[in-house]
């Protein structure tokens, strides 16, 4: 048994969030020792590396948001094969979150539901572990968010002032306007809600702002969708993250994650990579939800995708995700005789797969 099955085996005997919040703070104080036990090497294949909006990139497959989200363990995740690390959401001030319990496994699926509610301790706080961080390299982002008490009409001042706090700080930076945890959260993603806050965060940006990243839904309808898709482009924003958590109001409430999410996912991804590919060639689409395996990354590959996140398959596998996509990738360019992962992407369709 390796020392994730060993850890597991035990956490999932507790409840989700206490596990959470220990794992955290033990990662937080002791980021080398955690990375010791993860089996953190780490010196990734050359051929791997991307240069994408003038960043660099060791590993297609990042952290996405929400695991981290104070910003606390990004010393440890950055010593994983992880090629980049989202963290947030953040928003102005700190907030609770929503009554617990509010995280729940559902292990046979390999999958989650969480109505957490943006917890998290502000703005300051996230900005002072930001700084102090050791991020190997890698670029960091930092999800953004507005507090549940901010009302929707004035939801762009939240954006905006978090904007200007991060623009110079992060790699990248993302607006969330997609989480189901913070009601009247998704309605920001109809038109007018919207275009009021790429309004107000995209007139502080300057030629050294962080590129920025709208995160969608998975449950929005094609046709709002492509109105979304329009709204964001018509602004200068380098790119969409799809997508986060989908409503399952059988399960009860929340967003669920993982396996369960794919398909939704992958329907709302295809949609958007075609309409990149057609209407807007130099933007790009970060593909997340249910993504699990290396089959599920290469699947990403063959819609048009380049750059990916995990959070729920990372909880139920551990590192060993990393490692087994990394064994799996270098194996494709060696059966594929190609010499980068740029070259195995553009060639994806005749490539084949690593048996
Ligand atoms: C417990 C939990 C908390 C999350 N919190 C956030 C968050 O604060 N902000 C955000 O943009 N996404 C959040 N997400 C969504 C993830 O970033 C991701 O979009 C989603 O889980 C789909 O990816 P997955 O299937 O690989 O988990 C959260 C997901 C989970 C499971």
């Amino acid at each position: 048994m390796g020392f994730y099955e060993l850890f597991k085996f035990w956490a999932f005997r507790v409840d989700p969030e206490k596990i959470h919040d220990l794992t955290i703070k033990l990662t937080h104080r002791y980021p080398d020792m955690m990375a010791k036990l993860s089996g953190a090497h780490h010196n990734s294949d050359p051929r791997f590396a991307l240069e994408l909006n003038g960043m660099k990139f060791s590993f297609p497959v990042g952290l996405a948001a929400g695991l981290d989200k104070n910003a606390e363990c990004i010393s440890y995740f950055s010593q994983l094969p992880f090629g980049f690390i989202e963290v947030g959401t953040v928003t102005p001030k700190p907030q609770p979150g929503n009554a617990r319990p509010r995280l729940f496994r559902y292990p046979e699926e390999e999958s989650i539901r969480n109505c957490m509610g943006f917890n998290n301790r502000g703005a300051n706080n996230l900005l002072t572990n930001l700084r102090a961080a050791r991020t190997h390299g890698k670029p960091i982002g930092v999800n953004l968010g507005k507090n549940k008490d901010t009302p929707a009409e004035i939801a762009h001042q939240d954006y905006e002032s978090l904007y200007q706090s991060f623009h110079l700080e992060a790699d990248y930076l993302v607006i969330n306007v997609s989480s189901p945890n913070t009601p009247g959260l998704r309605d920001l993603q109809a038109v007018e809600g919207l275009r009021a806050i790429l309004q107000a965060v995209t007139a502080h940006r300057t030629n050294h702002s962080a590129p920025l990243f709208v995160k969608l839904a998975p449950d929005l309808a094609l046709e709002d969708l492509d109105q979304m898709i329009d709204t964001v482009f018509g602004f200068p924003i380098e790119g969409l993250i799809a997508t986060n958590t989908t409503i399952m109001p059988e399960r009860g409430a929340g967003g669920m994650s993982g396996r369960v999410l794919l398909e939704r996912s992958r329907r709302v991804r295809k949609h958007v990579l075609n309409r990149i590919k057609k209407d807007y060639p130099d933007k790009i689409c970060i593909g997340v939800g249910g993504i699990s395996s290396f089959q599920d990354l290469w699947d990403f590959w063959t819609d048009g995708g380049l750059l990916a996140q995990v959070y729920t398959a990372f909880i139920f596998q551990g590192p060993g995700l990393l490692y087994e996509m990394e064994r799996q990738l270098v194996r494709a360019l060696d059966v594929n005789k190609v010499a980068s992962l740029r070259e195995l992407i553009e060639h994806i369709d005749e490539a084949k797969f690593p048996s």
